[in-house]
């Protein structure tokens, strides 16, 4: 696995330590009340792992399965709620943690749609934020770190379901890319 890595983009200790800065501010900025955090699964699945044990106030969990890539390394520019049931969240104050902030299609409808549920303050978490145009437009208040308009996996992203568990972000070979593309993609 790590040798299908062209190079590490952002390294295991660097992760860890910014989410130290990222749980204390988040423990600060939100006023007092009940707090539900919503993990954008799967590839929010790390971040948020290790971005909630350090933060202090009591927050419930909820996940929500939300599909906007559908496997390719680009957008399809479609989100669909796979959920059968959305998390109760009418009066509550809200995180949303994602993995990664590209064109903001994801972020944008599931705002739109807690706000719809009844949401009474909604702040977005991402570990990651593309430096390029949003096709939709969306504010996040915490960003792990900026990275330039490439595809990354590792910490929670994949391609094609392979690599969420390195523990570091980095971007893949051109030649692996190419060979897991044409067959259609391994089973994740
Ligand atoms: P958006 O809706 O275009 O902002 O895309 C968000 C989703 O696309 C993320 O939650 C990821 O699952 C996926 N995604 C976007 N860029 C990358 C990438 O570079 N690597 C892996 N997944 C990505
Ligand atoms: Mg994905």
């Amino acid at each position: 696995m790590r040798n299908d890595i062209e190079r590490v983009l952002i390294d295991e200790a660097v992760i860890q330590r910014r989410l130290d800065a990222m749980a204390a501010a988040i423990d600060r900025d939100f006023p007092p009340g009940p707090l539900v955090v919503i993990i954008l699964l799967k590839g929010a699945l790390v971040f948020a792992a290790d971005l909630l044990r350090r933060v202090g106030r009591p927050i419930a969990i909820e996940c929500l399965n939300v599909a906007s890539y559908h496997g390719a390394t680009a957008s399809s520019g479609k989100v669909d709620f796979l959920d059968c049931q959305f998390p109760e969240v009418r009066g509550r104050q809200v995180l949303l943690l994602d993995d990664i902030l590209d064109t903001g299609r994801t972020l944008h409808a599931v705002i739109e749609r807690l706000r719809q549920e009844g949401a009474v303050r909604v702040r977005s978490a991402v570990l990651l934020a593309k430096d390029k145009p949003r096709a939709a437009a969306v504010s996040v208040e915490y960003v792990g770190f900026e990275i330039g308009d490439e595809f990354v996996v590792g910490y929670g992203l994949d391609y094609l379901g392979h690599y969420r568990n390195l523990p570091f972000v980095g971007v893949l070979k051109a030649a692996v890319v190419a060979r897991m593309g044409a067959a259609g993609g391994m089973a994740g």
